[in-house]
């Protein structure tokens, strides 16, 4: 989501006469994009404008502006702990953001946006392009705000409340970026699976559908997903709508049901397991993600192998996961028996080593079959190496959302960029931790390289 929003502030920024440049010693306007989801992300903030202070010094014009959920938690306290902050700009004022440089140079004083406001943030849909770079993926977002109010979590304080965007606004959103060149959108929302329910419009399965029609894009995913929301109709989609890519990603935070009822998610174990069961029967393959929270307060050594035991019946694709941390706001901060750092930290290490090694299985049981590609350039191996070698090894990912990569090309030199968007079928012949890797079927690559100017631009 703040990817999308940094995307919306380069656009309205670009309207009026901004150029996006690379480097922070010749920007007149630095804007730093928060997240306040978990504490370390909030201290990175904090050793970034560190860092800023000394060019702030050298060049006084320069204006600093923190955006985001930090700049919406903290307001003014940002102005009186690092003066090199010009404007706090909060998650409801995008819009405002043009017009504040002149203001404060008009009236050198320091600003700070941070109403929240009910309606919906409809930054127009435009075909601006912020950057040269050809891209494949688009992120649009489609509700904000979050009432779900989990005990751990700070959204719903500084991102509002839950509020959906119109269906033609989005429709016509994703048309513009098709129509730019992109083939994969990803719906983004805090829950998806309650889109349109408030307003009493369209629902997001419904939503999904009219996105599915759009002619030109070719693959749609969407994050998140609450277990405690996602609806049959929801279900069958992954078997109905061809564009729907087959992966979700269903947030558990944790195995037990005595900590998902500390944390409010609404939903037990086993309904979890249910809706688990009712997704690989509508689609077998289907590539499952989710998110943990270990050391939540009150988690016993029997909580966590609930958890424990939980990673073993799903087998996820892969998990992120997160040692707790307080959000000042939000009500667990309060709660009693926190959970050492040390227990947190070796709770967070046996849950990564058993989803390496699932993982690691899976891949293994990948060897052989073949999947549709949607390739995104070159991959990360080629870009460190900058190899002008023979082959070159381009990368993408499957509709389940695992990264494959591949060697493309002989003796060519290929335009990356003519490349980038096409679909290729690859046949897995190596398993890697988190990638696999692949060759070309057929004489797909005689075509890829046809369709290039043949100039190497990776
Ligand atoms: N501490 C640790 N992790 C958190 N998350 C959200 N709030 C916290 C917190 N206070 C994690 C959840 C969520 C992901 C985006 O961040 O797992 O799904
Ligand atoms: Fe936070 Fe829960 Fe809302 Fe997700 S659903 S954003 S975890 S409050």
């Amino acid at each position: 989501m703040n990817v999308y929003d940094s995307v919306q502030m380069a656009k309205v920024l670009k309207l009026n006469n901004y150029e996006l440049v690379d480097s922070f010693s010749v920007a007149d306007l630095i804007i730093v994009n928060t997240c306040a989801i978990r504490e370390k992300a909030v201290q990175k903030l904090y050793s970034f404008l560190g860092r800023l202070s000394p060019l702030k010094k050298k060049k006084p014009h320069l204006k600093v502006v923190v955006a985001g959920c930090v700049a919406q938690q903290q307001g003014a306290k940002l102005i009186d702990r690092f003066s090199q902050v010009d404007i706090v700009l909060g998650t409801h004022a995008i819009n405002l953001l043009p017009d504040l440089p002149q203001r404060i140079e008009k009236n050198p004083q320091p600003i700070i946006e941070i109403e929240m406001s009910e309606k919906i943030l409809e930054t127009a849909p435009s075909a601006i392009a912020i950057t040269r770079k050809k891209e494949v993926n688009g992120f649009v977002t489609i509700m904000r705000g979050c009432d779900n109010y989990c005990t751990y979590c700070v959204v719903p304080y500084v991102r509002g409340r839950e509020t959906s965007r119109k269906p033609e606004s989005i429709i016509g959103e994703i048309q513009m970026l098709v129509q730019s060149g992109i083939k994969e959108i990803t719906l983004l929302g805090q829950n998806v699976n309650s889109y349109g329910v408030k307003e009493k419009m369209t629902s997001f399965p419904e939503l999904l559908s009219m996105v599915n029609d759009i002619e030109g894009l070719e693959r749609i995913r969407f994050v998140t997903s609450h277990p405690k929301d996602l609806s049959d109709q929801l279900v069958a989609s992954f078997g109905s709508l061809s564009k729907v890519c087959n992966h979700i990603h269903l947030p558990v935070q944790s195995g037990s049901n005595h900590i998902l009822k500390k944390m409010n998610r609404k939903y037990t174990r086993e309904t979890y397991l249910e809706r688990v069961d009712k997704l690989r029967a509508v689609s077998a393959g289907i590539g499952i993600t989710t998110d943990f929270i270990v050391g939540f307060p009150g988690e016993t050594d029997d909580d966590f192998d609930e958890t424990i035991r939980l990673i073993e019946a799903v087998q996820y694709d892969s998990v992120f996961a997160f040692e707790y941390s307080d959000r000042p706001e939000a009500p667990a901060a309060r709660f009693s028996d926190k959970i050492d750092s040390d227990v947190k930290h070796q709770r967070l290490q046996r849950l990564f080593k058993l989803q390496k090694e699932i993982t690691r299985k899976k891949h293994q049981s990948l060897i052989g079959h073949t999947f549709s590609v949607l390739i995104e350039g070159a991959s990360k191996n080629q870009l460190k190496n900058k190899s002008t070698s023979a082959t070159i090894e381009l990368s993408g990912r499957t509709s389940e959302n695992r990264i494959v990569n591949f060697n493309a090309a002989a003796d060519w030199r290929i335009d990356i960029d003519s490349i980038k968007g096409q679909t290729v079928v690859v046949k897995i012949n190596k398993a890697f931790s988190n990638s696999l890797f692949g060759v070309l079927l057929n004489d797909q690559l005689e075509n890829l390289i046809t369709e290039g100017d043949h100039s190497y631009v990776a």
